[in-house]
This record gives structure tokens, sequence and C-alpha cells, in this order.
């Protein structure tokens, strides 16, 4: 299939147009500067020129602090970003993959939440996003949002490379330990968007393989004990650990609030879609092997 995706060089897109060819697809990524999802006009053109069967938006504004300030940037890459390419995903009839996140979610809730928990944003992010989620499907009821959380990778900027670095430089490094949720690794992300695509190609709008899935990986941790896991594969590659210590969010302000719960359950994607979450402990070990070799003379 020729598959558009939305983003070339951020976390997921990098998954994705590296691992379309070997799946049989012809991929094509757009980000700016060529490219700007937020204009119609070029979205328009994107789609004449390259003749999508599929689209994956993997693109978004995802500077959560920032956005507080500055949310209509936020508003215009997440919210009518994904509306303008429903619209031209729906005159062209082709299907749409998208992320949303766990930031739609306050966090107050004392378990996992589900595709059927009401959303309630507590930050300009979530509420961006969120309203990305309900205008694309207004616009293509063909169209699959995957909600995820904590994504990592070996590119770009994620809280894998952050606890990396900041443990080169310190000899302590203080983490929240009252977040719950599950880091999520890119390359997963990808391969499940890419074994979806020719089910949704075939699929009439009204499918059960449309709408919002959860979609993050297993067990659940929190942020210390994340770190504790990645410290621990560090050391296994020879890189020394850093003294962790647990701290509370009211530690660690920042200009937006975090939810305390961000585990989503993923039991909706399994069932109908045939996906499970994967486990981010071998996510990992695949960053890690990947950075730390990197990083080695
Ligand atoms: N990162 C997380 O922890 C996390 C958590 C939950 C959900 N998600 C969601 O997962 C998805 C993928 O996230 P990610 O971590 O891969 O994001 P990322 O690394 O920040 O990459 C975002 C991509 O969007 C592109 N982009 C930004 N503005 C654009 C525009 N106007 N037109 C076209 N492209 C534009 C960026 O291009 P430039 O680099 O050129 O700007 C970049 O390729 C997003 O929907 C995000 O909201 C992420």
């Amino acid at each position: 299939m020729r598959v558009l995706v939305i983003g070339r060089t951020g976390q997921v897109s990098t998954e994705l147009l590296a691992r379309l060819p070997a799946a049989g697809h012809e991929a094509t990524g757009l980000e700016p500067p060529g490219f700007d999802l937020t204009d119609a006009a070029q979205v328009e053109a994107a789609f004449a020129r390259y003749r999508p069967e599929a689209v994956i938006n993997a693109a978004a504004y995802t500077a959560v602090d920032r956005a507080e300030d500055d949310r209509a940037p936020a508003f215009a890459v997440n919210a009518t970003g994904p509306r303008l390419l429903g619209e031209a995903a729906a005159r062209a009839g082709v299907p749409v993959i998208h992320y949303s996140t766990d930031y739609v979610f306050d966090g107050v809730k004392g378990s996992p939440y589900t595709e059927a928990d009401a959303p309630a944003p507590v930050g300009a992010y979530g509420a961006s996003k969120l309203a990305g989620e309900l205008l694309l499907h207004l616009a293509q009821p063909r169209s699959v949002t995957f909600r995820t959380a904590w994504v990592c990778s070996a590119h770009g900027n994620n809280f894998v490379k952050t606890m990396l670095r900041s443990g080169r430089e310190r000899p302590e490094l203080r983490v929240v330990a009252d977040q719950h949720g599950a880091p999520t690794f890119a390359d997963d992300l990808a391969d499940a968007a890419i074994a979806l695509l020719p089910r949704l190609a075939a699929a009439p709008a009204g499918e059960d393989c449309f709408g919002v899935f959860h979609l993050t990986g297993q067990p659940y941790t929190t942020w210390h004990g994340f770190a504790e896991a990645i410290f621990a594969g560090a050391a296994a590659r020879g890189q020394a650990a850093p003294k962790l210590t647990a701290i509370t969010t009211a530690d660690y302000p920042t200009r937006a609030t975090r939810p305390a719960n961000s585990r989503l359950d993923c039991s909706r994607a399994a069932e109908r879609l045939g996906i499970q979450a994967a486990d981010w402990r071998r996510g990992l070990d695949r960053c890690l092997d990947a950075l730390l070799k990197e990083t080695t003379p």
C-alpha cells in the first residue's frame, strides 16, 4: 500500500518509516519545513501528489508544558491538523491511524482507564489532543486513534535519553514515584499500526476495528520504577548508575499538571484488533542496545 506518514523525524514516525518498506508498503513521511499539517492546501496537495491508500498521523505538538502558554499552535497541530487529515482522507476514501494520549484523562481514577471512561483533560495539551480525536473521527469515521503514553525510542527526546544523560552528569537523581503508567516503545507502536493497515483498508465504516483504542506497553510502573529499569540495563551495558531517590509530584513542580494515574487498560485493542500491549522491558533492551552502542567509542 501507499502509506502517507505525517511526521518524519519524530519518535513514532521514524519507526514507521523504518519499518513500513519491510512490510511491503511504499511510505512517505512529511513534516516541517516542507509540510505543515495545519495548512489545508498543503494537506490537499499531499493527497493529490502521493495518492495514499492509508494515512498514519504521527505528528503532534508534544511540548506539554509549553502548550500551557502556547495554546494556539498546540490546538492547530493537535486538533485542526487531524480534522484536515480526516476530511482529506474521507474525500479520498482512505483510512487514518492517529495517536492520542493518557493526558485526555485527569488521572484521579483509582484503576486503569478504559475507552468507556469520560475524558477530562487538565491541561492544554490534553485538551488539544482530545479535540483532535473527536474532530478526526467526525471527519473520517474509518479512523483508529491509539491513545498511548510515556513514548520512548532511540530517536528524539524522551525519558530514557534524559535519564541516561542526567545519570552521566550527576551522582544522584530524584525521580517521581507517585505517577503510575506504562512506558511504550515507538517501534512497538509502529508494528501495531503496520499490522492493522490491511484490515483497515478493507473494512467499511462501522466495523468495530475503527474507533479509539488504548495501547501502551506493559506492565504498569512509576517513573521511578522505569528509571530503576533503565539504570539496571545501563549498568549491564557498562555504564555507571547514579543513586535514585524517589520523590513525589509535589517535589517536582511543572508548568502543566501531569495525571497521577496514566494507566490505560489495553484490553479492547487485544480483543477487537488482536494487538497485545508489548512488554516495555523488551523495548527498553532494544533501545539501550541502540543508544549505548552509539556512545561506546
Ligand atoms: N511522546 C510521548 O510521550 C507521547 C505520549 C502520549 C502520546 N503521544 C502521542 O504519540 C504521537 C507521536 O508522538 P512522538 O513522541 O513520536 O512525537 P515527536 O517525537 O514530538 O514527533 C512529532 C512529529 O510531529 C511533527 N510535526 C510537528 N508539527 C507539525 C506540523 N505542523 N505539520 C507536520 N508535522 C508536524 C514533528 O516534526 P518537526 O520535528 O519537524 O517539528 C515530528 O516529526 C503524538 O500524537 C503524541 O501526541 C506521545
